[in-house]
């Protein structure tokens, strides 16, 4: 019997991520010595006191389901976060939780994409916002953020690409895979643009907004453009910054009618997220974040060790990331090299190939919209990373200029 897929699911694909770890955990089964820079979670465990909320949650019974939207004193901590870190003002009917920061993006474009509607997506990116689109009937317009730009958009190539079917802009800052953290006067700019246009929306992706390594607080263009809240989903969760990446937490926060809708998707998707998770969550929001600076150290210091290793690979670029934990490198220094076994280094991706086999896994930048870049994880031991950038440094190093007339080493 043939499997007729949709056409919606064949316009998608599965996470790069998943597909690169797996073939680092082959190979580790094997007994090989690899190195795993390609995950996208912190190694952190999730702090006890959230353990032990959601512990108590189970034994006290909060095992039922929970209202759609999520339950009411998640969603009232998370208005009372949103003043207490961010400065902005949300009511509870304007927050709804999800499972997850990608569940909300998802309702979100769920709720307001037809057929054919445009959503304007910066790259390098997270692929999820592309295929979010493109799943929901969407179309992504892609504009390209060189390593010049330091991997953000300009105003002029966001006026440039909207048009009247444009929908919404997606901002994450700080950003994966690159780590590009947007100033203010960036912001105030690109906000510039968008009160010329009052149709379009913006959905800010904010999980990484702890993890930056300025020292500053988290910063919005919703800080600076008060205005736009009226047109804004702000995304945020616990995952990145609580290390609570399974208990599959997010939280969106927009205006009412906009909350309603993605709330009408979810009951019909999901229901309401875990109430043992929300339980967790809610410990997160009101137990502080002292634990935190050391975290944001631990992640500053394995930045630096592998900035200044690749910084000295003949052929790498590194864009010096400012907040999130990946480091960005561009390696078209590195394409038309061959390896020892003769085999030629046309992509980022078979730069990536190159790297696993000599034992560093990372994730090639057409993942991420963006060619030809690497995308190292620093979400991993301080040792591994120390470890990674010399053994990366000797695996380029190996790499051969092609000989004029063979064509090869
Ligand atoms: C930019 C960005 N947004 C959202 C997510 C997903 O967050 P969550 O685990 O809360 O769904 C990720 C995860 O990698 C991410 O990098």
């Amino acid at each position: 019997m043939t499997l007729r897929l949709s056409q919606r699911v064949q316009r998608v694909s599965l996470s790069p991520n998943a597909a690169a770890k797996a073939r680092a955990n082959d190979l580790r089964g094997e007994g090989r010595d690899v190195l795993d820079l390609t995950t996208g979670e912190p190694d952190f465990d999730t702090p006890a006191h959230i353990k032990a909320a959601a512990w108590a949650a189970i034994q006290a019974g909060d095992t039922k389901y929970t209202a759609t939207p999520g339950v009411r004193a998640l969603r009232a901590a998370v208005v009372a976060k949103l003043e207490r870190e961010n400065q902005l003002r949300y009511t509870l009917p304007e927050v709804v939780i999800a499972n997850g920061a990608k569940q909300v993006i998802f309702n979100a474009f769920a709720a307001t994409l037809d057929e054919g509607d445009e959503v304007i997506v910066p790259v390098p990116c997270w692929p999820t916002f592309p295929d979010a689109v493109r799943f929901n009937g969407g179309v992504p317009r892609l504009l390209e953020c060189s390593l010049e730009q330091g991997c953000k958009l300009l105003p002029q190539q966001l006026e440039a690409a909207i048009g009247p079917r444009t929908r919404w802009l997606i901002l994450n800052s700080p950003g994966n895979p690159s780590g590009a953290l947007y100033s203010d006067a960036e912001l105030s700019a690109l906000a510039e643009v968008l009160r010329r246009y009052p149709h379009v929306w913006v959905l800010l992706d904010e999980l990484y907004e702890h993890i930056r390594f300025d020292g500053a607080p988290p910063r919005s263009v919703l800080n600076l453009a008060p205005d736009l809240q009226a047109r804004a989903l702000l995304v945020g969760g616990v995952s990145k910054t609580y290390a609570m990446t399974g208990w599959r937490i997010g939280f969106g926060a927009g205006p009412h009618a906009l909350a309603q809708a993605m709330t009408v998707v979810q009951s019909q998707a999901a229901s309401g997220a875990s109430s043992v998770s929300q339980a967790a969550a809610l410990a997160a929001f009101e137990g502080g974040l002292g634990f935190l600076p050391a975290q944001v150290a631990a992640y500053r210091e394995r930045r630096d060790l592998l900035v200044e290793a690749l910084s000295e690979v003949p052929g790498l670029e590194v864009l010096v990331p400012q907040g999130g934990f990946f480091v960005f490198v561009r390696c078209a220094g590195l394409l038309g090299r061959y390896r020892p076994d003769g085999l030629r280094i046309d992509t980022d991706a078979d730069l990536a190939a190159w790297l696993l086999e000599q034992g560093v896994a990372a994730i090639a930048g057409s993942a991420y919209g963006l060619s030809p870049w690497l995308r190292f994880s620093i979400a991993t031991a301080t040792g591994t990373v120390a470890q990674a950038g010399p053994r990366i440094a000797a695996a380029c190093a190996l790499l051969r200029d092609g000989d004029a007339d063979e064509g090869r080493p």
